[in-house]
């Protein structure tokens, strides 16, 4: 049985570190699990112009430990009044390494993105020229259609549209939730891939509904029914270059999701490497951990992989995590996989 693998050190290409408190709570979690991590743009107000990336940039190297090397990849919300020139100026000075396009009213804090995908026409444009890569939230963005059904839709009526008017820009389907998205990424030979969540490969919609609601795995896109779990694990196993690890993970503290109302969003910074490791083993798939989660990202974004490695041991007894963290804005709820897990991350520096 394997119980130590030594992997390359992971990226996490989707993460919410939010601002403030907050930020400075999380920011150390992901920044001793991964190396490198594309930041979500979604704050109030949103990060649009490369200004403000570079001010975003400079809070999160103040809310990291002393000596971290983890490098936040930035990226900007687009609006329909992006300008182009600015998108080009934030890249070409290497701060920028994508565009993140919200369906407006899609999920948190979207409500400043895109409602009409032609006054943005401009702006695709310039992102094919330039080569920089466009991450979509991939959900219709319409109440009147059924939550369970918007990622399929927005494949059908969005993307594809997207993609054939601009056949050069180089897309990351994000948090990708149904074997629907799993076949069209993999009908695509190149310049589209897909991340995948740690939480959407371990629950399905059950764990949010059955038995009372549990508002601590609602998150958006909402978990789907097995079936569509099942495609996921398989892409996220397959070792396919087109699949890599987003973690989306997003922190509310636990007033903001125990609530009447509650927002989406599951923490999974803190046991994301473990939970992963359970999930390749029960696929019997330990050997293409690396690839999913060190080298198919940066095969994507066009860098290197990380020089520096990680250890991934299995202990004899459950590794303890603890079920909240406390942060100044309140309690904050890490996501509970429903197993225990038995390996332990042991990040290496080189
Ligand atoms: O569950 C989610 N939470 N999905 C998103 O798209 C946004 C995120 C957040 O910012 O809380
Ligand atoms: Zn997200």
């Amino acid at each position: 049985m394997t119980d130590k693998l030594e992997i390359r050190m992971p990226d996490d290409w989707h993460l919410h570190l939010r601002d403030g408190a907050m930020l400075n709570a999380i920011a150390p979690i992901s920044a001793a699990h991964f190396a490198r991590a594309i930041i979500m743009p979604n704050l109030v107000p949103p990060v649009v112009t490369s200004d403000d990336a570079h001010q975003y940039y400079q809070r999160i190297q103040a809310a990291l430990p002393r000596g971290s090397t983890f490098q936040p990849l930035m990226t900007l919300y687009l609006t329909e009044e992006s300008d182009p020139d600015d998108i080009t100026a934030a890249a070409q000075s290497g701060l920028v390494k994508a565009v993140k396009l919200y369906p407006a009213g899609a999920t948190t804090n979207s409500q400043s993105g895109v409602r009409d995908f032609d006054k943005v026409r401009g702006v695709f444009e310039r992102m094919a020229e330039i080569g920089l890569p466009l991450c979509i939230h991939g959900e219709i963005a319409d109440n009147t259609t059924d939550i369970f059904d918007r990622e399929a839709i927005f494949i059908d009526k969005v993307l594809e549209p997207i993609r054939s008017s601009n056949p050069q820009l180089r897309i990351v389907l994000e948090h990708v939730t149904t074997s629907n998205g799993i076949e069209y990424v993999k009908s695509v030979e190149s310049g589209l891939a897909a991340t995948l969540t740690t939480h959407h490969l371990v629950i399905n919609r059950n764990h949010i509904l059955a038995g009372g609601i549990r508002p601590h795995y609602y998150c958006l896109p909402i978990a789907k029914r097995e079936s569509h779990r099942l495609a996921l694990r398989a892409a996220a196993t397959s070792g396919d270059k087109r699949f890599f690890l987003g973690t989306d993970s997003a922190p509310h503290v636990d007033t903001a999701k125990e609530t009447a109302c509650g927002c989406a969003g599951c923490f999974t910074a803190l046991n994301t490497m473990s939970i992963l490791a359970h999930v390749f083993e029960e696929e019997r798939a330990l050997d293409k951990l690396a690839s999913f989660t060190s080298l198919n990202g940066p095969h994507f974004y066009q860098l290197q992989p990380n020089s520096s490695h990680m250890f991934m041991v299995k202990q004899n007894q459950p590794v303890e995590f603890p079920p909240c963290i406390q942060t100044s804005e309140g309690t904050l709820t890490v996501f509970d996989p429903g197993f225990p897990l038995f390996w332990q991350a042991e990040p290496m520096q080189n």
